[in-house]
Parts: structure tokens; C-alpha cells; sequence
């Protein structure tokens, strides 16, 4: 696994005086990892150059990759972005609708806004999460805090303490525990700026409420020209378990090689359901390990489970991982994208994780 080098200071999100702490901390350019309702963020005062950069450093994160900023309240966005952008109808009705939640608007951002947050973009991605910790440390902070998940780059997202523990160790100042993360995969991220509305990543709130709200969004497809430089760091490969996954569906029928364990291999199953791990085990097995989402299949209940099911699948001494696949609908889209991402950046069959000894990060 990863080394976390020395322990971190973890504290109670629910104990005021930690909370002070941490907004101490950021106020003085530290780094914060703490709760959001999406995934574990790693927090530093977006208007402070140096200590975003610290955050780029502790996540060993290219500089072309843009961060998400957290706001405090939905009136605060206006004091961040152009005045033609706050104006926009359809960021009103997002913001009154959908914040505090799992929605990031990209709008034309204001001057202050350091160009290493936005990775030297216009534009600025901005949010206001929906979890008591998160508010209550923005609140006290009284300061836009630039946050990426708490991973390394290209690993799997944390949604919970212990994750960003394993991940980043004693390269964050302090983490505040909130428990797990209530909704599991991170927001969802449209472009609004200059009158497009444009689907850059797939979240935690469908992009069927968004577009029930402002009509129609394009989605630009992965690999269409254009499409990496509007949504930096989402090209390609990213959550690499330190185990080769692939996704198999039980229903095809040449898929069943691929759900049988070779002699000798420690197989692991993600399934979505129970219905999908029966299945799953009617074609193949033996299964060392089997992480079931939701009983019923329940697209909250899976995408609220599916991280903390790859942390625990790639430290269960596996050889290979198949993951069962979900309808690309509502949350599904979310999970699929995270689960084909991981499918990319997963070491492959046979060879040495990213996360061991050996590998990269
Ligand atoms: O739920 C979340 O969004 C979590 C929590 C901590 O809030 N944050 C998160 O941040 O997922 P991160 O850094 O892992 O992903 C941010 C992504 C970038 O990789 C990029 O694709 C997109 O958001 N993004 C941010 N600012 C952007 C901008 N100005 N233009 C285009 N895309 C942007
Ligand atoms: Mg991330």
C-alpha cells in the first residue's frame, strides 16, 4: 500500500473547538482535509496561491488541473465570479435549487480567484457543500476554500477519514472526521459560462434534475476534440485501485471466462445488487471477496458505497477485481464514469499495482 508516512492530527468534525482549529489552520495557509456530503476534500484558502500550491504538492496533482472551490453560503458566489455570469438565470435557479449540494458551476471567475486554483483557466469551478461540517468550517474559516478530493492523484476518492489517513498521512495538518460521506461520488460539474451548459463530469446530482431545471445539457464525449481542454484532469485514466478491475457483464455470454477464478487467483466480485452477485456467481467464481452496493440495487445506496467498496476490495489481498456494471441513468451515470475510469487506470491483469511498493501513485 501506499506509505502515509508519519500519523496525521485527526479530529472530531461534530467538536466546535476543532473546527476553530481548522479554520485557524486554513486562515494561516494550512492544509485541512474535512467531510463534504460528496467525498473528503482537501482544503486550502483559495486565496492564497502558496498554500493551494501546498495542496497541488500533498496530492502530487499536475498543475493543469483545475480545483473546485467551497463557499459557504450560495450568495457568496457572486462576489467571486463576472457580474454577467451571476446574472445568468439558469445559475439563480441551480444555486436556489441544488446548493448547499452536489453541484459545481463553472463560470467566468473574477481576478482575485489565484490562477493556480483555476489551473490558469477563465473560469472557476465553485460549490456549496451540503454537510453540517463542511458549512460550519467554511463559516468560521470566512474564506473561499479551494478543495480537490482527498486523494493522490489518480487513486480512488475518500469517503471517509481513514482513507484520506492512508492516502496522504501527515501531508494535511489536520483532518476532521465526519463519518462517511452520505453520498459517495463526487459533484456533478457543469460549464454555464457565456451561455453554454455543459456536462464536464458526471456526480452526485443526475444531470436529469439538472436539466429538468435549465433545459438541455451537452455532453462533450470523452476523446472528442475539445473535450479535455474544457474539463482538465478528467481525460483518461483516474480511482486506480492497486489491483487490476475490469467490468464484466454477467449477461454476455463470453463474459463468463473472465468471472471464473483461474487456479490459484484471489478473484474479488462488485456487485450492485444481490440479484447481480447471484448471477455473477451462477457464471464464475470462486469469489475470495464480495462487496454487494445494494440489496435491491438501490443507485443512491450504490453510488454512496462504491469507493469505500474499491478501498476495502484493493486491500483485501486480491489478485484481480470484476466489477458488475450499473444503468449509465441518474447516479448510474456517475458510477459507471468513476468505475470505466477506474477500469483504465487499474494496473493490468497480472502486473504490480499502482499502490505497491514498487509503483507509482
Ligand atoms: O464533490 C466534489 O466535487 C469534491 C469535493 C471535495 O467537493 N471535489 C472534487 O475535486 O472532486 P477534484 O479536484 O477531485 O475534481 C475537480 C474537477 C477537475 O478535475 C475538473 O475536471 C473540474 O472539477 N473543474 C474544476 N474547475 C474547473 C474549471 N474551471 N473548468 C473546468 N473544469 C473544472
Ligand atoms: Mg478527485
Amino acid at each position: 500500500m501506499i506509505s502515509p508516512g508519519g500519523a496525521p492530527r485527526v479530529l472530531a468534525g461534530g467538536d466546535p473547538a476543532a473546527v476553530a482549529e481548522a479554520a485557524r489552520l486554513l486562515r494561516a495557509g494550512r492544509l485541512v482535509a474535512f467531510p463534504t456530503e460528496t467525498v473528503y476534500g482537501l482544503g486550502a484558502n483559495a486565496l492564497d496561491a502558496a498554500a493551494v500550491a501546498r495542496v497541488f504538492a500533498a496530492k502530487e496533482r499536475p498543475a493543469f488541473d483545475p480545483l473546485i472551490v467551497h463557499l459557504a453560503e450560495p450568495a457568496d458566489l457572486a462576489a467571486h465570479v463576472l457580474a454577467e455570469d451571476a446574472a445568468d438565470p439558469r445559475v439563480a435557479r441551480l444555486a436556489a435549487r441544488f446548493w448547499p449540494g452536489p453541484l459545481t458551476m463553472v463560470l467566468r471567475r473574477r481576478e482575485h480567484i489565484p490562477g493556480i486554483v483555476t489551473a490558469g483557466l477563465p473560469t472557476v469551478g465553485l460549490r456549496v457543500p451540503d454537510h453540517p461540517v463542511a458549512r460550519d468550517l467554511l463559516r468560521a474559516a470566512g474564506i473561499p476554500v479551494a478543495a480537490p478530493s482527498a486523494n493522490r492523484f489518480g487513486r480512488v476518492s475518500p469517503t471517509r477519514a481513514a482513507h484520506v489517513v492512508r492516502s496522504l498521512g501527515d501531508r494535511v495538518d489536520l483532518i476532521l472526521d465526519g463519518g462517511r460521506c452520505r453520498v459517495g461520488v463526487e459533484s456533478t460539474v457543469v460549464l454555464l459560462a457565456e451561455g453554454r451548459a455543459l456536462l464536464l463530469r458526471p456526480g452526485g446530482l443526475p444531470a436529469e434534475a439538472i436539466e429538468a431545471a435549465i433545459g438541455p445539457l451537452t455532453h462533450p464525449a470523452d476523446g472528442e476534440p475539445g473535450a479535455a481542454a474544457l474539463a482538465p484532469g478528467r481525460s483518461g485514466a483516474h480511482y486506480a485501485t492497486a489491483v487490476h478491475l475490469e467490468i464484466v457483464d454477467p449477461a454476455r455470454p463470453a463474459a463468463a471466462a473472465r468471472l471464473r477464478a483461474r487456479p490459484g487467483e484471489r478473484l474479488g466480485l462488485l456487485a450492485m445488487s444481490a440479484a447481480g452477485a447471484a448471477a455473477a456467481r451462477a457464471a464464475g467464481g470462486p469469489f475470495a471477496t464480495v462487496e454487494i452496493l445494494s440489496e435491491d440495487g438501490d443507485p443512491v445506496a450504490v453510488a454512496a458505497g462504491l469507493f469505500e467498496a474499491l478501498h476495502d476490495l484493493e486491500t483485501a489481498g486480491l489478485d484481480r477485481i470484476v466489477a458488475l456494471p450499473v444503468a449509465p441513468v441518474g447516479l448510474g451515470r456517475a458510477v459507471m464514469d468513476r468505475l470505466r475510469r477506474a477500469a483504465l487506470a487499474a494496473p493490468r491483469d497480472g502486473a504490480a499495482g499502482p499502490g505497491t511498493p514498487a509503483g507509482g501513485q
